[in-house]
């Protein structure tokens, strides 16, 4: 039998440069995406009170702030925007000229190279805060549908490169790919929010978009946190339906999640490292209770490991000095 005094895994421990050859995950910096909000207004860095390091930036420091996420090297931004004002149907986040749509456009004129992600959903842009359509005081799945096919067109025509529904409505990738398809946008790639729980940990993230619910709560949309098997059903229905990329939402309390999907499918997956989870890093780490820097890098090693191809992080810019890209061919 194998084991001690045969066997002594720490030989393989002793010298930072053996431990360098059997390392099994790495993260570099290629492997995140940026999350970004944006306001009207000028001249405007509003910090985000429960997310230290975030601000709401106003459309005219986009370009500066894209050119410095470039810099860094970090490929892609996901885009939330917030309206300049809300109404029942959610319609800034169709307009033409809504604020999404205006920062799509200066991205993608100023920086072309940078990947533009955008988030499909209402619940920044309704005055009672839900993702889709309110009618007998529910969320109407079907008649969701059409308002969230409007939002993925006018961003698909303002530029973006990759499409994200975030509403948990069934059917959502279908009639997205349907229409996009139908209007000239077949290599559009879409990354579905395909196992996204009712979390807790979304709670800095309806403070900086103003997106909290005024009645009721998600959970008769979004998941139920203790299930599993519901989740790889939802991410089978998506791809079946067309999602070019399936996500795990949020991450650290998942990774099971994560984990079990990486085994189950051969889609691309991406794992959103919420608001809630760089929230609690953040102010442990102002206590000095914790190295912030240090367990940031360690939870999304832990992520990437449990099988994620791409991370979602608000951390991305700090750790980007500290990490290497991955070398192309
Ligand atoms: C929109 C959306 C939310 C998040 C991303 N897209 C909020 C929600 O579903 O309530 C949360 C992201 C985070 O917490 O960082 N529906």
């Amino acid at each position: 039998m194998m084991r001690y005094p045969n066997v002594r895994l720490r030989r393989l421990r002793r010298l930072k440069g053996l431990q360098t050859l059997v390392r099994e995950t790495s993260l570099s910096i290629s492997d995140f995406i940026y999350p970004m909000f944006i306001t009207y207004g000028r001249n405007k860095k509003d910090n985000i009170e429960p997310m230290p390091g975030m601000y709401r930036l106003s459309l005219d420091l986009v370009m500066e702030e894209t050119e410095s996420i470039s810099k860094l090297g970090i490929p892609a931004v996901l885009l939330f925007g917030i309206p300049s004002s809300k109404d029942s149907i959610g319609s800034g986040a169709y307009a033409g000229n809504g604020i999404i749509q205006e920062a799509i456009r200066i991205i993608k004129h100023t920086n072309p190279d940078l990947i533009v992600i955008t988030d499909v959903c209402l619940c920044e842009y309704t005055d009672h805060g839900h993702c889709g359509l309110i009618e007998n005081e529910q969320v109407d799945n079907d008649k969701s549908l059409d308002l969230l096919v409007k939002v993925a067109l006018s961003h698909a025509h303002a530029g973006a490169d990759i499409i994200a529904p975030s509403a948990m409505m069934d059917g959502q990738v279908y009639a997205i790919r349907k229409s996009l398809d139908s209007s000239g946008f077949n290599q559009t790639p879409i990354m579905a929010y395909s196992a996204k729980y009712a979390s807790s940990f979304y709670g800095p993230f309806r403070v900086a978009a103003d997106s909290s619910p005024q009645l009721g709560d998600r959970k008769g949309y979004q998941m139920d946190p203790p299930n599993v098997t519901e989740a790889l059903r939802e991410i089978s229905t998506d791809i079946e339906e067309g999602a070019d990329i399936v996500m795990v939402k949020p991450a650290m309390a998942y990774m099971d999640v994560i984990a079990k999907a990486k085994i189950e499918f051969k889609h691309p997956i991406a794992a959103y490292n919420v608001s809630g989870e760089y929230a609690m890093v953040k102010a442990a780490s102002e206590h000095e209770w914790i190295n912030g820097e240090k367990v940031a890098l360690e939870i999304l090693t832990g992520i990437k490991r449990s099988g994620a191809d791409m991370i979602i992080s608000y951390h991305a810019k700090e750790l980007a000095p500290l990490l290497p890209q991955n070398s192309s061919f």
